[in-house]
């Protein structure tokens, strides 16, 4: 096979080499593109685009395989550690004992943050979105610690990555807490760091602490599921904002604010409200069903659909069978999950879906699972970003050790030509 495309603009063939991954999936380089023939690519919401190579995260969404750096997302939920992972998407490959002993230990030891976030965060309403607030104060910690913005050196980096691995699960525990109106601590660093953030979101000031065994597995699974997803929305931003050379902590703060929007990681809580709409509306799917093929009406299957999977969300699959596990478990008969089973089977035999290649993602059976663990609404998206973010932090490090230059997507401009000033007195 040619390792050559051709384009043939106007009268003008130009060759572009193919750059071809390492389960041979084929790109058309494009990098010098402008430069040989003054013409751009227009792509809008980049569905054609690769803006990087990356060795992070396999996806393929034809087949619906998830795997990062090799390792099938199935084996990861099932045996790994929510820590181990981290350090697999960071550094490429599973730590051994000592390596994950030594960063826990550092992350215990970066586990403090300025008592004057604790006045930041009391300034925030009660009422705001915990997303908005853990954005600002990822970005406020940057003030509180200046030194961490200009990381070049692995040594530099790797402590930003510990600080922020430390610092994060404070925060949103703090936000969890704030909402409840219960006492703000630092948590217990005997513990591991799945169990050391279910402690420090759920201990209660007047009992003693018992760890909940089926709490922790299925945070510790839903966090790695939620680990990366390769170039999504959040992470793009991340890598993006990165690429000026902000520091990691702005870059995650901007991640954070992507990952809210509905139709990315916010579509967690969308999904939730929708079930409990369907319910409180006498639980008929149907309607809802009707309302989302009806293009005149804005309402759309929450939890349903994918840019990248055309098949079902591995980890919808993996995520369905945890929350039937985690509401037996905890004796819960929650309807609402009866509601979701009822509309994954309509949508899956609806042509409109299936002509659109219309599966649940990870999204659609999550929240099922953290309202079951009593995790509020407003929250699930604060436990996605807390997945996520060791899939931000190896990106934004895999971006500043591939000295990728700053993004800067171009434009086909659509206004006005050059037109004269009218003084005001003439408009
Ligand atoms: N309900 C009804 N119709 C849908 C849905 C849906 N959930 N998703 C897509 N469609 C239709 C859409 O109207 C369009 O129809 P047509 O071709 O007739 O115009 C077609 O399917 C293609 O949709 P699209 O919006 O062009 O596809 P996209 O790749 O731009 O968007 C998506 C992907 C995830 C934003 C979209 O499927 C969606 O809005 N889903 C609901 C929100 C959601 O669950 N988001 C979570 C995504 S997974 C987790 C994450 O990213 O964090």
């Amino acid at each position: 096979m040619s390792d050559k495309a051709k384009l043939k603009i106007k009268d003008k063939e130009i060759e572009l080499d193919l750059i071809v991954g390492s389960e041979n999936e084929l790109g058309i380089d494009i990098s010098a593109l402008r430069a040989n023939s003054n013409v751009i690519t227009l792509d809008p919401g980049y569905k054609n685009t690769g803006s990087c190579q990356s060795s992070i995260t396999f996806l393929d969404g034809e087949k619906g395989i998830l795997r990062y750096r090799g390792y099938s997302i199935e084996e990861l939920a099932e045996k790994a550690d929510f820590l181990e992972v981290a350090f697999l998407l960071i550094y490429g490959e599973l730590p051994n004992k000592k390596q994950l002993d030594k960063l826990l230990s550092d992350i215990n030891e970066n586990s403090l943050i300025d008592e004057d976030i604790k006045k930041i965060l009391e300034n925030f309403p009660k009422s705001a979105h915990p997303m908005g607030i853990l954005s600002s104060l990822t970005s406020a910690l940057i003030a509180f610690d200046p030194l961490a913005v200009d990381v070049n050196s692995e040594d530099d980096m790797y402590d930003a990555f510990v600080n922020i691995l430390a610092k994060i699960p404070i925060l949103v525990a703090w936000v969890y807490r704030r909402r409840r109106g219960l006492p703000l601590d630092y948590g217990d660093y005997s513990l591991g760091y799945v169990e050391n953030i279910t402690k420090m979101m759920f201990q209660l000031p007047n009992s003693e602490y018992v760890q909940n065994d089926t709490l922790v597995n299925a945070i510790n699974k839903l966090l790695i599921l939620h680990g990366d997803h390769e170039q999504n929305c959040s992470t793009s931003t991340v890598r993006i904002v990165g690429s000026s050379h902000a520091g990691l902590f702005a870059s995650i703060s901007a991640g954070i604010s992507a990952l809210w929007g509905r139709l990315h990681g916010g579509a967690n809580q969308a999904v939730l409200e929708m079930l409990e709409a369907i319910e409180n509306d006498g639980g008929d799917t149907k309607k809802y069903m009707a309302k989302a093929k009806d293009k005149s009406d804005p309402f759309r299957l929450m939890g349903f659909g994918h840019r990248v999977y055309k098949n079902f969300d591995p980890r919808a699959k993996i995520i369905k069978v945890a929350a039937d596990k985690v509401l037996d478990e905890l004796g819960i008969d929650d309807p609402i999950l009866e509601i979701a089973k009822g509309l994954e089977k309509e949508a899956l035999e609806d042509q409109y879906f299936v002509d659109r290649k219309l599966y649940p993602n990870v999204d659609f059976y999550s929240g099922i699972i953290y309202k079951a663990l009593k995790i509020p609404n407003e929250m699930f998206t604060v436990m996605f970003a807390l997945g996520r973010l060791p899939g931000w932090i190896a990106h934004w490090r895999e971006m500043r050790k591939n000295k990728e230059p700053i993004g800067r997507p171009r434009q086909i401009y659509t206004g006005e030509n050059l037109r004269n000033f009218t003084n005001i007195e003439s408009r």
